[in-house]
């Protein structure tokens, strides 16, 4: 046994599992953490085995509880986000995605999606799954008075192209996406609504932000570990049979072969943690956003869509042009072991300063499943205002970041207190 090579993997995970889940304040939007009970569950036999096709029709034997395990699962999916049919088997959103792509379009058919600099993820793009697929890929227009797609121009432009399916949702998601509008146009046209509630999935899941499959999807896919506080992974759900079979074909044997069964028990304790507390949480998680922005502009910093409210959603978007910059600036918190990334705004797009943008995202959710609220939040606006406007010394705010923080380790809005710690 390499004993050197043992030793420094187990000291990487002792250091990551101390820095990053008990010092740091993270702040990428697309993160989260589980509670101890999902987590005590997250590793088992399901990590070893595999179960290609759908529960009940496999290609091996050895199904019993992965059957059993994947049934709960979906029961568990379903009933929360109230639709009829779901899938659990991509491992992540970008592969959900991909086998959207593949089960509903064929090469050639037109799409819409958002441009990335706009906020779309790039599965959905010319260099992602999309562009994989062979669609070709139109941009939704957007209007940034309003941050949000703009219905003026999209109207005509689906009548106009007719496309087989929009996707809809991003990955800079500041305010809901005007889904009734766009069905009543989608429904002249044959076109299928793909929402991608990848980054707002656990806030519909506490009755927040929109219900994209109530308002007027057809097909809705999300991550399980951004606000939804679960495992790494993706679920897909529809009310629509047809869309799912089809979905199912480009899932197995279209992407996915072992689809890493041992998410399924955490992911099923995390919706029911969501059936419990999912209101709350939600609820909470919005007014931390928006507590948050309006602190940062107190203190001097741009924050977009303030006419707006800043946010309906987990997440915040600074304008830093002022300030030099977005990775600048995320270089400066992490010293101090505050965690962001910077992100493109639409004036990047004129000045072409892709690796350096303006722009920086910020998600509250992580540090509101850990309990953090508006007091907190009042902290974090000051570290940023002593660390970027005052340029006070990292050290000493780093000493107040790591305070804070230790206050805040444990999972709240879960089943961990009433199990009294038996989980560990
Ligand atoms: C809108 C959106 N879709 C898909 C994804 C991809 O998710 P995953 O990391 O699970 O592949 C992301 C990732 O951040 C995203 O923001």
């Amino acid at each position: 046994m390499n004993h050197k090579i043992i030793k420094k993997v187990q000291t990487c995970v002792e250091n990551q599992n101390d820095w990053r889940g008990k010092k740091t304040i993270n702040l990428i939007a697309s993160e989260n953490v589980c509670s101890k009970l999902a987590t005590s569950l997250s590793y088992s036999d399901f990590a070893h085995r595999y179960a290609e096709g759908v529960v009940f029709h496999r290609e091996y034997q050895g199904q019993h509880y992965q059957d059993q395990i994947e049934a709960i699962t979906i029961a568990a999916v379903k009933r929360l986000f109230n639709s009829k049919y779901a899938d659990v088997r991509c491992p992540t959103a970008t592969i959900g995605n991909i086998a959207i792509y593949y089960g509903l379009c064929k090469r050639g058919d037109q799409i819409f999606t958002l441009s990335v600099p706009n906020g779309a993820h790039i599965s959905m793009r010319k260099f992602g799954g999309a562009g994989l697929r062979g669609l070709k890929i139109f941009d939704i227009p957007f209007d940034y008075d309003n941050y949000n797609i703009d219905m003026d121009l999209f109207g005509n432009l689906i009548l106009g192209i007719k496309p087989k399916l929009i996707t809809l949702g991003a990955s800079v998601f500041l305010f809901p996406h005007p889904i009734e509008e766009i069905r009543k146009i989608c429904d002249e046209t044959n076109t299928i609504i793909h929402y991608d509630a990848s980054h707002i999935l656990g806030l519909i899941a506490g009755g927040k932000f929109q219900d994209p499959l109530g308002e007027g999807a057809d097909v809705v896919i999300g991550s399980t570990h951004k606000t939804f506080p679960g495992p790494q992974g993706a679920i897909i759900i529809t009310n629509n049979e047809d869309y799912f079979e089809k979905i199912q074909q480009g899932i197995f044997p279209g992407t996915v072969s072992n689809h890493h069964l041992h998410r399924l028990p955490p992911l099923t304790v995390v919706c029911e943690e969501m059936q419990e507390f999912g209101e709350d949480y939600a609820n909470q998680i919005i007014v931390n956003a928006q507590f948050f922005a309006k602190e940062l502009d107190k203190r001097g910093f741009k924050v977009l869509g303030k006419k707006l409210g800043y946010t309906q959603s987990h997440q915040i978007l600074l304008d830093l042009s002022q300030y030099g910059k977005g990775l600048n600036n995320a270089l400066l918190l992490e010293k101090a072991d505050i965690i962001t990334n910077k992100n493109l705004i639409h004036g990047d797009l004129v000045n072409k300063d892709t690796f350096n943008p303006s722009g920086m995202r910020l998600g509250v959710q992580e540090m509101t499943h850990v309990g953090m609220k508006q007091e907190e939040f009042k902290l974090i606006a000051e570290f940023f205002e002593r660390l970027i406007i005052k340029e006070e010394s990292i050290d000493s705010v780093k000493k107040d970041v790591n305070f804070l923080r230790s206050k805040f380790i444990d999972v709240k809005y879960s089943f961990d207190e009433e199990l009294g710690g038996k989980n560990e």
